[in-house]
């Protein structure tokens, strides 16, 4: 503890004010313990950090303030394992912590540092993020965390507390889900290195992203993304196209079929198996659920595929569409009016989903099953002769009835 009252009292001399050398003592002591809990719980801390003595501002890689604050922990390449404690928390002057390179495991834990800018956790095997992660660090400007075994998580909405975000570097980190909207894009102003290789991220890339100014290198290679390639300016360093699903290899706009299908699977919010599924700029070469006669979608067939979601109008784009089967899922939302419009429909099976409104007034001709566990799907159902289910029928038979009526 001698390091830390000369520390202590170097402030003290250095100040004149008694109150600011007091909270410079709470923060020399807290200091201490958070060092000490961070030796504690690291498997192989450093021979600097013993636990509990010395004066944390000394240790190798601590870097403090005049006021014996901790500013910066460089403990990159360290052969590090063990946790990370939540006191790290206090530490609230932080500018920059960097843990690459180790072995890190567990969650990292909460940072509540509002002068941090650098944060480096790329390459270690932390196992989950902090509820508020990003949310109380405004002044990030680099956030480096590729190749983490997390458990797929969304893409972090919340990007958007860090409004001097340069760099976002989260390769091969289990982000899982739809690619930001071109709202969220639109929001990331001071973007220049964005690297998401390696992800599960799915569905159309907004191509706005083409044009953000800031941009000046961008990998998004080896996820699931789909739809038209953005054309970045030949000035920012693009590693997009490899590895995903896009309907052609360079700009330009996709199939008709292929965007109406893309915009269905859209109101699903690009689920990863029609993602993994739906690739390329041919609906008719195998897409998972669809079905086609001479190069048009005649039937699209996607029951019990726990879908959630609504039901897309632009579904009403397939005019060769027969037969529709969106049985057994999560839908919710109404049926679109669009589709009555389709000239060829024959059948639409809507049962077993949470759908809610007006059935669309299709044709006597088609075939409508609808409402088992949809209770507030309204019967009006205009004058098609649909079988509108009464809700007394077993729903594992109902997914049976559609599937073999669409393999007619
Ligand atoms: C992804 O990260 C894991 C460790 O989490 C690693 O084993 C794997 O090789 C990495 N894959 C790629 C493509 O970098
Ligand atoms: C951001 O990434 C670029 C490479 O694209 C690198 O040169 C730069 O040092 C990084 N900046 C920070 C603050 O890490
Ligand atoms: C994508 O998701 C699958 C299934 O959930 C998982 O096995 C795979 O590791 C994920 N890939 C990446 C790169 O996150
Ligand atoms: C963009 O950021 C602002 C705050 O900076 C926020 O209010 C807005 O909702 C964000 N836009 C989107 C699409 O998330
Ligand atoms: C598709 O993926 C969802 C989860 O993303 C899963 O619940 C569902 O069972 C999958 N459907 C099929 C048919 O594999
Ligand atoms: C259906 O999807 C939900 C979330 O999308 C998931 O929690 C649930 O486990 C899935 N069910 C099945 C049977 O895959
Ligand atoms: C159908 O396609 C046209 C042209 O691609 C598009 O403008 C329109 O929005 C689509 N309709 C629906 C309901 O998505």
């Amino acid at each position: 503890m001698g390091m830390e009252i000369k520390h202590f009292q170097i402030t003290l001399l250095l100040s004149c004010c008694l109150a600011a050398a007091a909270a410079a003592g709470i923060g020399s002591s807290s200091v201490a313990d958070a060092i000490a809990d961070v030796a504690r719980s690291l498997a192989r801390p450093p021979s600097t950090w013993t636990a509990g003595g010395g004066d944390a501002c000394s240790f190798k890689g601590v870097t403090c303030s005049p006021s014996g604050r901790v500013t910066a922990i460089d403990l990159a390449g360290q052969g590090l394992a063990g946790t990370l404690p939540s006191s790290l928390s206090s530490l609230t002057a932080l500018e920059s912590l960097q843990l690459q390179g180790n072995a890190l495991s567990g969650a990292v834990p909460p940072l509540r540092a509002p002068s941090l800018t650098r944060l480096s956790l790329e390459g270690n095997a932390f196992t989950s993020l902090p509820e508020d992660f990003l949310r109380a660090t405004p002044a990030l400007r680099s956030l480096s965390m590729d190749g983490l075994p997390l458990p797929p998580w969304p893409f972090p909405d919340a990007i958007f507390s860090c409004p001097a975000l340069h760099n976002f570097s989260a390769s091969n980190a289990s982000i899982a889900g739809r690619f930001p909207a071109a709202g969220v894009v639109a929001n990331l102003t001071s973007i220049r290195t964005l690297r998401l290789s390696h992800n599960n991220l799915t569905g159309v890339i907004p191509m706005s992203l083409g044009r953000m100014a800031s941009l000046t290198d961008i990998s998004l290679s080896y996820s699931h993304l789909q739809g038209p390639v953005p054309a970045f300016s030949p000035a920012v360093a693009a590693d997009v196209v490899a590895g995903n699903g896009f309907c052609l290899d360079a700009p330009g706009p996709c199939d008709a079929q292929v965007s109406a299908l893309l915009q269905v699977a859209e109101g699903f919010g690009y689920p990863l198996n029609l993602s993994r599924s739906w690739t390329g700029n041919d609906a008719c070469s195998g897409w998972l659920g669809v079905i086609c006669d001479a190069s048009e979608v005649t039937i699209l067939g996607l029951t019990n595929y726990n879908l959630s979601g609504t039901i897309s109008p632009a579904i009403a784009n397939l005019t060769g569409l027969k037969k529709l089967d969106l049985a057994g899922n999560r839908l919710t939302g109404e049926i679109p009016d669009a589709l009555a419009a389709l000239p060829s429909l024959s059948l639409v099976d809507v049962r077993n989903n949470r759908l809610t409104g007006k059935l669309p007034k299709f044709r006597a001709s088609v075939d409508v099953s609808a409402e088992v566990n949809s209770p507030s799907l309204g019967s009006h159902h205009g004058s098609g002769q649909g079988s509108l289910d009464d809700g007394s029928s077993q729903s594992s038979d109902s997914a049976a009835d559609a599937s073999s009526k669409l393999s007619a």
